[in-house]
């Protein structure tokens, strides 16, 4: 590579998200790529010029370590959408012009479906006006909702939180048993695909019964049922935990969470979704006097480095890495993803697919996983999900809490 290179965060953070931008800077570090730049705040910061020197940020192995151990977006993030080009040539030129200043020859964008209409939409610019620059995605979300991919990067480390924690809520649940039943609602995030909601499943082991339901946007919720679900439990039980998407949506197909309250709606038409668990806790109070416990997981479970899953902190790496590898071989417009290639022992390669198949394709928990009574999860997604839970890498600690690498 005879340019500089630039790498990007967009959309929601992950545990690993960092682990990434390590990973690109690792392999142009090795490919002797002379510069390596940051977007600040994404493609958003980009279009500003706003750009930081990584040598500088990370400088070395030890801001590597440090980096794949940082949580949030260590370069900042954005929720922004490129606009159709038609009628907005100037943002793209801008783009463009701004790769030229810098003598950028390659683009990095890591992020979940919308960050990959980015890069299609750029790679597309590009082959339509002769631009010599390449484009290529790095997958990451902790939705794990892209297409093709066998996951992606930041799903293991948020289902690992996600099944820690409930199991320890199950825990602490049960310390009471002579009172009435408690019943406690877990929410948990990734939008319209129940892949999070799912790890709920994989708390459960020998030495726990794991939660009691579990909620799926899979499925339409109803509301009539679920409190007859729960009265049915609590008849039987003193400790009741159940695990709900925040995504659930009611036959009319609005959110749960929309049923009390106005919701706001980000750049890309999502729905700012939050309140769900709250919401069922309240009603199950109402008409059960039953004592309620309302969890939301919230940012906690997307920034857990602390509970990182190691497999997923070295997969995101890794597609970071080897994007470069395949930008160096002239690859553009092309997403990395993960190809499974056993279970036991678990084994995982990478390879560059067309965005144009990637981006804006919403994958969800598919229907073969799903108990029967949709209130479930089959051995066939455990099979899938426990081998991207596996291992850990401790944090530094420093005066009692993780040190983190911040941007200067
Ligand atoms: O897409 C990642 C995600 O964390 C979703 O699971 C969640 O619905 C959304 O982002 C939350 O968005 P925000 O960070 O804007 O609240």
């Amino acid at each position: 590579m005879k340019g500089n290179i630039v790498v990007g965060q967009s959309g929601g953070p992950t545990a690993v998200i960092n682990s990434s931008v390590a990973g690109v800077y690792a392999a142009a570090k090795k490919l002797g790529v002379k510069k390596v730049y940051g977007m600040v705040h994404g493609i958003q910061g980009f279009l500003n010029d706003n750009l930081c020197d990584l040598d500088e940020q990370i400088g070395g192995e030890m801001g590597i370590e440090l980096l794949k151990r940082t949580p949030s977006a260590f370069l900042g993030s954005c929720r922004f959408k490129m606009p159709k080009i038609e009628g907005h040539e100037d943002v793209y030129e801008k783009v463009f012009e701004i790769m030229e200043k810098h003598d950028i020859e390659c683009l990095f964008y890591a992020g979940g479906n919308d960050s990959m209409d980015t890069v299609k939409m750029l790679s597309d610019y590009a082959a339509a006006h002769n631009k010599p620059q390449r484009f290529m995605g790095v997958p990451k979300t902790i939705d794990n909702d892209l297409p093709i991919t066998d996951h992606c990067p930041g799903y293991g480390s948020a289902a690992k939180y996600i099944a820690t924690s409930i199991k320890e809520i199950i825990r602490d649940n049960e310390s009471f048993g002579v009172e009435k039943p408690t019943v406690c609602i877990v929410e948990i995030m990734g939008r319209n695909a129940g892949w999070l909601t799912a790890a709920a499943a994989l708390a459960k082991g020998e030495d726990c019964g794991g939660v009691d339901a579990i909620y799926l946007p899979e499925r339409v919720f109803d509301l009539d049922k679920f409190l007859a679900d729960v009265k049915e439990l609590a008849a039987k039980k003193s400790s009741v935990v159940i695990a709900v998407s925040e995504g659930v949506q009611v036959a009319d197909g609005r959110y749960v969470c929309e049923l009390g309250k106005e919701v706001a709606v980000d750049a890309f038409g999502h729905k700012q979704m939050s309140g769900t668990a709250a919401m069922l806790a309240a009603r199950i109070a109402e008409e059960t006097g039953l004592k309620t416990r309302a969890v939301e997981f919230s940012t906690l479970q997307r920034a857990a480095t602390h509970l990182a899953s190691l497999t997923d902190i070295n997969e995101a790496f890794q597609v970071g890495y080897d994007a470069v590898l395949a930008a160096e071989e002239g690859k553009t417009g092309m997403m990395i993803t993960l190809d499974r290639n056993g279970d036991a022992p678990y084994q995982c390669g990478t390879s560059a697919y067309d965005i144009h198949a990637i981006a804006n394709v919403e994958r969800k928990v598919p229907d073969e996983w799903i108990t029967e009574d949709g209130k479930g999860l089959n051995d066939g997604y455990i099979k899938y999900a426990r081998p991207l839970i596996m291992g850990e890498l401790l944090p530094v600690f420093v005066n009692g809490t993780p040190r983190h690498l911040v941007r200067k």
